[in-house]
């Protein structure tokens, strides 16, 4: 069990952990980065791998849920697998003494934090694309190495002067087109309406969380459709989520988007599965296709 060293409330995702404090003989806390409740994320400095690394921790509250648990080193199991210039690297991953998983420690903010909590203003329709195309190869990557991400949204992006990175495994997937896959978890927000109702899954179902990602990129933050937030109920928001009306075109809400870009950011959208982008490399071709992503650079030829 961690020593709880200036521990702020049983159920605080605030700092818990002092700075200094040795979560293993390998890794010395330098300070307290993320956590929603499951787990926590430290910044900390590790001796065998002599670098700054990130460490994704579960709350000692959690100690005994084997679900959360499981879904942690599930998580950092699959990390360890990726390699891709846009999803975060993941170093290893422990089941003792406490559940943990050492990603790659990455500079810059979140897609929330920069753009919808930050400068919006400081940046334009070019950035919007290149951040699309860069998450496009993240998902063909994941979606090749059999996975879905199923929770792409901006907290689970960073960003770091006009590179991204996809994180945030805890609700990936093992998926191949001939085995179905029906899983509810997700944001709602975010989630595609085979998501949110348990139907069959697939690669266009993370084209969907992209897609909203986009569309609020586009529009300064508006949700395409209305979301009703029971706050503590998330089932009464899945009953009340009816992806209606048809939402506006980013260039009515944001006149510096070009027309050309309305059909493409409103399929990536589309409620029915069969209308969307099948697969986020099929999204990226259809945006360069229309001259989108000049300066872009970021990514892997896909
Ligand atoms: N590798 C990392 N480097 C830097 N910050 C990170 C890293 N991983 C997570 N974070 C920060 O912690 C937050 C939560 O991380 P995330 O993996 O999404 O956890 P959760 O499963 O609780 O949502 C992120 O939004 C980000 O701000
Ligand atoms: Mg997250």
């Amino acid at each position: 069990m961690i020593q709880r060293n200036g521990r702020a409330g049983s159920h605080s995702t605030s700092i818990n952990i002092k700075s200094g404090f040795r979560i293993t003989r390998d890794l010395t806390v330098i300070d307290h980065i993320g956590g929603t409740g499951k787990v926590d994320i430290y910044r900390c400095r590790s001796r065998s791998l002599k670098r700054v690394v990130a460490c994704k921790i579960l709350l000692p509250e959690k100690e005994h849920d084997k679900v959360v648990r499981d879904a942690l080193l599930r998580e950092g199991d699959i990390l360890q697998r990726l390699r891709h210039p846009n999803v975060v690297g993941g170093y290893s991953v422990q089941a003792e003494p406490y559940p943990l998983v050492v990603l790659e420690y990455l500079e810059g903010q979140s897609l929330k934090n920069t753009f919808f909590e930050g400068n919006y203003g400081a940046f334009d329709i070019d950035d919007f694309i290149n951040i699309v195309l860069q998450l496009s190869d993240a998902l063909t990557y994941v979606h090749d190495q059999g996975l879905l991400h199923l929770d792409v949204k901006p907290t689970n992006v960073i960003y770091n002067d006009g590179q991204v990175k996809l994180i945030d495994f805890s609700l990936a997937r093992e998926f191949t087109p001939e085995h179905p896959l029906r899983h509810k978890s997700g944001t709602v927000e975010y989630m595609a309406p085979e998501q949110a109702f348990r139907q069959d899954l697939s690669y266009a179902t993370d084209v969907f969380g992209l897609g909203v990602v986009f569309y609020r990129l586009l529009t300064g933050g508006r949700f395409p459709y209305a979301v009703i937030e029971y706050l503590d109920d998330k089932e009464e928001s899945l009953r009340q989520l009816d992806y209606k009306p048809t939402p506006i075109s980013p260039s009515k809400l944001n006149p510096s988007v070009p027309v050309a870009i309305d059909p493409i950011a409103l399929r990536a959208i589309n409620p029915d599965i069969n209308e969307r982008f099948q697969t986020p490399a099929e999204f990226k071709a259809t945006l360069l296709a229309v001259g989108c992503g000049r300066h872009y650079n970021h990514g892997e030829d896909t």
